[in-house]
């Protein structure tokens, strides 16, 4: 198969592309627009692959992806390409808008003309693959609250979460409308390597390697669920692969957590790495104001994808965050 991903320069899209390059023979096409949240971890297939291929585009420039579709013919578009920053959102959502809708819009455009000039057989073969976020929604507002299901209403919170809900909506109602074959994959925050710096475990992180204060919003008593980035992308393959068109599928894991707690896991366990004194570290804690229209907790059931396509997360919360806190202080060292 040929799979075009889109924002696969990004934190899950570079691991998605990773796991296509290791696990599968598939060819893959690259299509971002490198903003900050970029990284070059897949520039080394561009030299050592046949199989890769990678386009600088904007989603926002409709006859620039028009043509890569055109052209390159994929069998499947998966779409990771999106602003994914929740402060950022608050402070300025148009980017958020102009990527997250205006872009997934555009994208089903370009995909929806190249699909149907496809012929029968090979349209019914295609995905559009839609990838969001368990925030679209809204926030569970007590730790009893049962976790949301496929089924749970679209309650969005913030700018970020908004633009998210809105191109899912999309992405649905493209499919129902033009029978284009699309799925919806949401999952709950993502721990691992190549995630931004601005996110809360590379913060940490890089906090306490500088010995700086380590900031925590509110009480930081925020509950959620976290799951390592290769546990996703190895649900996002079979969801693409295997998936019921039309269908939305939750992607989470067991392993729910307040943000106090798990930053002072990632304290201990940066401690240990640095041959340091767990107090020194966890004293860098330090609370600041809120965050402007804070979920108080976001859950996940995760039963349907268990049931249906029989995935399940396999990497154990305490093993993916040392080897992700590894990751980052090698990566800080090299650099
Ligand atoms: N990180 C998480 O915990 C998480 C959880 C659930 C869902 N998601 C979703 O997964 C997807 C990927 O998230 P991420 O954390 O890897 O994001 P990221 O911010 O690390 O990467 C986003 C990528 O998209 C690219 N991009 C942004 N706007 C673009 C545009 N207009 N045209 C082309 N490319 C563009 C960026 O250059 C970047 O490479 C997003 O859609 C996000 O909503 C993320």
């Amino acid at each position: 198969m040929k799979i075009l991903v889109t924002g696969g320069s990004g934190f899950i899209g570079s691991a998605f592309i990773r796991y296509l390059m290791t696990h599968t023979e598939h060819v893959v096409i690259n299509l971002d627009k490198l903003t900050y949240a970029a990284n070059d971890a897949c520039s080394v297939y561009e030299v050592n692959s046949r199989r890769y291929r990678f386009y600088q585009k904007d989603l926002t420039n409709l006859s620039a992806i028009t043509q890569v579709i055109e052209s390159e013919e994929p069998d499947r578009i998966i779409n990771f390409a999106a602003e994914t920053h929740v402060d950022r959102s608050i402070h300025g959502p148009n980017a958020f808008f102009q990527s997250n809708i205006v872009g997934t819009y555009n994208l089903l455009q370009a995909s929806l003309a190249y699909w149907q000039g496809l012929p029968s057989a090979s349209q019914s073969g295609f995905r559009f693959h839609q990838v969001s976020t368990d925030e679209v929604y809204g926030e569970l507002t007590d730790e009893f609250e049962s976790p949301f299901t496929e089924s749970s209403p679209i309650k969005p919170s913030s700018p970020y979460s908004a633009s998210k809900a809105s191109a899912d909506n999309l992405v649905q109602a493209w499919g129902k409308t033009y029978g284009m074959p699309t799925l919806i994959t949401r999952s709950s925050n993502n721990y691992g390597p190549w995630q931004y710096m601005e996110k809360l475990i590379p913060v940490v992180i890089n906090c306490i390697v500088k010995q700086e204060p380590i900031p925590i919003y509110g009480k930081g008593d925020q509950q959620r669920n976290w799951l390592h980035v290769d546990d996703h992308v190895s649900a996002l393959y079979c969801v693409l692969t295997q998936g019921d068109v039309g269908e939305i599928y939750n992607i989470g894991s067991e392993d729910e957590l307040k943000n106090i707690d798990l930053v002072q896991c990632v304290c201990r366990i940066s401690a240990s790495l640095l041959n340091t004194e767990v107090d020194d570290v966890l004293k860098l804690i330090t609370y600041v104001e809120d965050r402007q229209g804070h979920d108080f907790r976001y859950a996940l059931s995760s039963k349907k994808i268990k049931n249906e396509l029989g995935w399940e997360p396999s990497i154990s919360f305490d093993a993916g965050l040392a080897q992700t806190i590894e990751w980052y202080l090698t990566y800080y060292d090299e650099r």
